[in-house]
C-alpha cells in the first residue's frame, strides 16, 4: 500500500561475531564489526520490509524501523533466529564461532603454576544450514556469506551446496574488511550465477543486495 516493494514481507538478519564464555571473565569470540550485517537490516526496513536483527556483541545502534535481539553465543542466537520464524528473507551475515568451551567454568580460572589450562571445544550448531534445511519454516529465500582469503569462488560455491541456501555473498577479507566501511563482494546464486560488485560502502552493498532481494520475492 504504501509502494515499497518490501511491505508486507519479513526478514531476518543475523549480524555481528557469537561470544562464547570461557569462564565468567573470558571469551572466544569471532572478528566482525556487524556493520556489513546492520546496513542490510537498514536496506530492507527502508524497502519496507518487517525486519528481526539478530545480533551478537558489537558497538553499532539499532537502525531506524528495526527490532533488535540482542543474543551472545551461538546457540543464542539459533534461538532468537527461530524465533523470528516464519519470514520470507533470510540473511545470515553473521561471524558464528564454530566451537564453544565444553563446560564453561564457573568462576574466573586462576593462572596456576602448573602452566595454562586446556580448554575442551565442541561443535556450535551451523544456524544457515539449519535455516536452510527444507521444511515448513524454511524462508523462500536463505542468503549466507563466504568470507574468504583465497579461491573465493570455489568456496563459496562450495559452501552454497554443503549449506543448502540459495544465494552466496562472498567477501574477499585479504584487504581490509574488517571494521572497514567498504567492501568488495560477488554474489552467487544457486542457478550459477555470479555477480561482482566492486568495492564500494557496506551501505552500497546493503542497498544493491536489498533490491536484488525485492526483485526475487518482492
Ligand atoms: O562455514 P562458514 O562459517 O564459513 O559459513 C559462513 C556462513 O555460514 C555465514 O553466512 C555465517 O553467518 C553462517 N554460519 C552460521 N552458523 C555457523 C557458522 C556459520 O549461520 N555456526
Amino acid at each position: 500500500p504504501d509502494g515499497r516493494p518490501l511491505t508486507g514481507r519479513s526478514a531476518v538478519v543475523t549480524a555481528g561475531p557469537t561470544f562464547e564464555p570461557i569462564d565468567p571473565v573470558r571469551g572466544l569470540t569471532n572478528r566482525s564489526s556487524g556493520k556489513q550485517g546492520y546496513a542490510i537490516a537498514a536496506a530492507l526496513a527502508e524497502l519496507g520490509a518487517k525486519v528481526t536483527l539478530v545480533s551478537g556483541p558489537v558497538a553499532l545502534s539499532v537502525p531506524a524501523g528495526v527490532e533488535r535481539v540482542w543474543v551472545e553465543t551461538a546457540r543464542e542466537m539459533q534461538a532468537a533466529v527461530e524465533a523470528a520464524l516464519p519470514a520470507d528473507v533470510a540473511v545470515m551475515s553473521a561471524a558464528v564461532a564454530d566451537w564453544r568451551v565444553d563446560g564453561v567454568a564457573s568462576g574466573k580460572i586462576k593462572k596456576a603454576p602448573g602452566g595454562p589450562p586446556s580448554l575442551a571445544l565442541i561443535e556450535n550448531p551451523d544456524i544457515l544450514a539449519a535455516v536452510s534445511a527444507p521444511g515448513p519454516k524454511r524462508p523462500g529465500l536463505v542468503i549466507g556469506f563466504a568470507a574468504e582469503t583465497a579461491d573465493l569462488e570455489a568456496n563459496a560455491r562450495a559452501k552454497l551446496s554443503r549449506k543448502g541456501c540459495d544465494w552466496i555473498v562472498g567477501n574477499d577479507v585479504s584487504g581490509e574488511v574488517f571494521g572497514a566501511d567498504a567492501n568488495a563482494v560477488t554474489l552467487f546464486t544457486r542457478d550459477g550465477g555470479a555477480e561482482a560488485w566492486p568495492r564500494q560502502s557496506k551501505a552500497e552493498v546493503a542497498r544493491k543486495l536489498a533490491v536484488r532481494i525485492a526483485d526475487h520475492i518482492g
